[in-house]
């Protein structure tokens, strides 16, 4: 990390789970477990439906940021099925996740749509938090580089600096969610290194300082320190481990760990 440029920021993706009578306890759990220091931005990405109950639950915490897992590109009509960026923010919503691997994988979102998604969202005020990763057949067949290039240059496509700021970019190789297989602190620094070089080639060095870039595929209470010791990783966006209230906890506290050691 480097906090002289850029905030940390620690990222849960609840992805399909928790039910709205689990967010209350979760929430104060949560609470109870967190380091007194403010050292990294806090989000939790929740579906849905969940969201009026996360609002509710992290009312007096605000240090705790509402996210969601997907927005829709346009603005209102017929749509069946999706939900717009005004309803988020109408909802407290500050961050949104976008181009999940797991959207691009079974919803069938490509380069496209995902900077389109992006452009909504950073459009309508919210932080996106827009993901890019390599195939292990990618990574076997020494692609991951040109793919990374590729997919971040498609996400950001035609952003201006202003609208790039509001970005935040997750380096999740698609062999390491949810499989415990994480990435080394080498591999994932590589990776991120090549994101913020394609960021400054494409919008320039100021934005390419200032975004913040997170690691995410199987990161824990046990590897976080080691991944977020490194100069281009600026913090995580947790699956797994972001619905224990303990294990999320132990990662933000491994912000402030970073930040003691310099
Ligand atoms: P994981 O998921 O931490 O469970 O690997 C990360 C993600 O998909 O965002």
């Amino acid at each position: 990390m480097n906090r002289k440029y850029r905030k940390a920021l620690i990222a849960g993706n609840w992805k399909m789970n928790m039910t709205s009578s689990a967010v209350k306890p979760f929430v104060e759990g949560l609470r109870a477990a967190l380091p007194k220091a403010k050292s990294c931005d806090i989000a939790i990405c929740a579906p849905f439906p969940l969201i009026p109950a996360l609002a509710r639950a992290v009312k007096d915490v605000s240090r705790i940021g509402i996210g969601a897992q997907d927005v829709c590109e346009f603005k209102s009509g017929a749509y069946t099925g999706d939900v717009s960026c005004d309803m988020l923010t109408d909802l407290g919503v500050k961050y949104v996740i976008v181009g999940h691997s797991e959207r691009r994988a079974y919803h069938g979102e490509d380069d496209f749509k995902v900077n389109a998604k992006l452009r909504a969202a950073i459009d309508a005020g919210m932080t996106a938090i827009v993901c890019v990763g390599e195939s292990a057949e990618q990574r076997e067949r020494g692609l991951t580089m040109e793919h990374i290039s590729y997919q971040v240059a498609a996400a950001v496509c035609g952003l201006t600096d202003e609208q790039a700021k509001r970005c935040v970019i997750a380096y999740e190789p698609l062999w390491a969610i949810g499989t415990g297989a994480v990435a080394t602190a080498d591999q994932a620094q590589e990776v991120c290194a090549q994101i913020r070089a394609v960021i400054k080639r494409r919008i320039g060095a100021k934005t390419a300082r200032a975004i913040s870039i997170l690691y995410g595929g199987s990161m824990n209470m046990k590897n976080a320190a080691s991944l977020l010791a490194m100069p281009d990783i600026d913090g995580g966006l947790i699956g797994g481990a972001s619905l224990k209230p303990d294990d999320f906890a132990a990662i933000i506290a491994a912000t402030a760990q970073e930040q003691h050691n310099g």
